[in-house]
């Protein structure tokens, strides 16, 4: 599964509820989710997910203000990676504006317990996401035993997706309530960025669906280095491809390329094919050739027959002035730009 090019994010499902009852006052349906911890069937997705461990890739370190900033999705933003015209939409975002952190400060008990918020990047269409941090006592943990024979302890987080607006309670507190059931039942520690384990716990409307985490970050950053306020998510820039379907020596061009994921994402798995990309933006140019470069750098280190380079050119064009010649071209791919989102 880690070698699906169209998925963002993998995780093993510990059990779906298609039609799940949340009592409603906040307090029985938060219980509720609490003792569900203990009645759920962990052991086979806890295998998969210690399989899973040797076969994913290195761990990267999340960044800090992911930890930081309640308000969610802007900091994609911060390297401009937000929005393709096929991504979350303008309501999307707003809805994310609900952060609970952001617009509702978690009172009382809340303030006591150390917490932080950190949503997943972008992928859900939802209302509110949040991460539990409780401090937790040291333990045994299942399965992974540490080199000195002391078994190991895990760190985990839960994230917790909500989306539905017939809920009593935010998606902060059933985080934080099912985190806290989770540390109880396992003995692991809560650790916001440092964890082992992600325990998602994805709500939406009556549908419950608990899984384990198989990737730490999405996979749609793959071979993007220099992101653009319009950078299509690789996995995306993938099934345009595969749509496409396309043949050794075709020519593939993406005429309004922007920072590139088309045509790069074409080069890495279709090496066979030219890749032809073009935008009227200098700055695009500029990102996709950076981003080109990255590819080339990476491939060095690979192994040396990909080490000469990609097939893959940029150019700056109009697309009005194409300079190519009538039917030079087997196949047009592209992500139009639609004007003011
Ligand atoms: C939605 S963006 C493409 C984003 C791209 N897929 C990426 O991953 O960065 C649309 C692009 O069309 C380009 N564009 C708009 N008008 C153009 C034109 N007349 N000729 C060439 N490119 C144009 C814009 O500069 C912009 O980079």
């Amino acid at each position: 599964v880690h070698r699906l090019r169209s998925v963002d994010n993998l995780f093993v499902v510990v059990q779906e509820f298609k039609d799940y009852q949340f009592k409603e006052s906040k307090e029985d349906a938060l219980k509720d989710l609490e003792d569900l911890v203990k009645k759920l069937p962990w052991t086979d997705p806890l295998k998969v997910w210690e399989l899973n461990n040797s076969l994913k890739k290195k761990k990267t370190k999340r960044k800090k203000h992911n930890l930081q900033s309640p308000a969610s999705k802007e900091k994609l933003s911060d390297v401009g990676e937000e929005g393709g015209a096929d991504q979350n939409t303008t309501n999307d975002q707003e809805d994310c504006a609900q952060n609970p952190v952001a617009v509702e400060p978690a009172g009382g008990q809340d303030t006591e317990n150390p917490q932080g918020v950190t949503p997943r990047d972008g992928e859900e269409e939802d209302s509110e996401q949040a991460d539990v941090n409780a401090e937790a006592q040291a333990s045994s943990a299942s399965g992974t035993g540490a080199a000195d024979g002391q078994p190991k302890v895990l760190r985990f987080r839960v994230t917790c997706n909500r989306a539905g607006d017939k809920h009593s309670f935010t998606s902060n507190e059933a985080a934080r309530d099912f985190g806290g059931a989770v540390q109880e039942h396992f003995q692991w520690k809560a650790d916001m960025t440092n964890f082992d384990v992600e325990v998602l716990l994805n709500i939406h409307n009556n549908e419950v669906v608990v899984g384990i985490a198989l990737t730490e970050e999405s996979l749609h950053r793959r071979n993007i280095t220099h992101f653009g306020p319009t950078t299509l998510r690789s996995t995306l820039a993938y099934g345009m491809l595969r749509l496409c379907d396309p043949q050794p020596t075709d020519i593939i061009v993406d005429p309004m390329c922007g920072t590139g994921a088309i045509p790069i994402e074409g080069a890495a798995e279709w090496p066979h094919c030219y890749h032809i990309a073009g935008d009227n933006s200098p700055q695009a140019v500029k990102r996709a050739a950076n981003n080109i470069c990255s590819l080339l750098r990476k491939n060095e280190s690979k192994d040396s027959s990909t080490a000469l380079g990609v097939p893959l050119d940029v150019i700056q064009w109009d697309i009005c002035n194409l300079p190519l010649r009538t039917g030079s071209v087997d196949i047009v791919v592209t992500d139009m730009p639609f004007g003011k989102r």
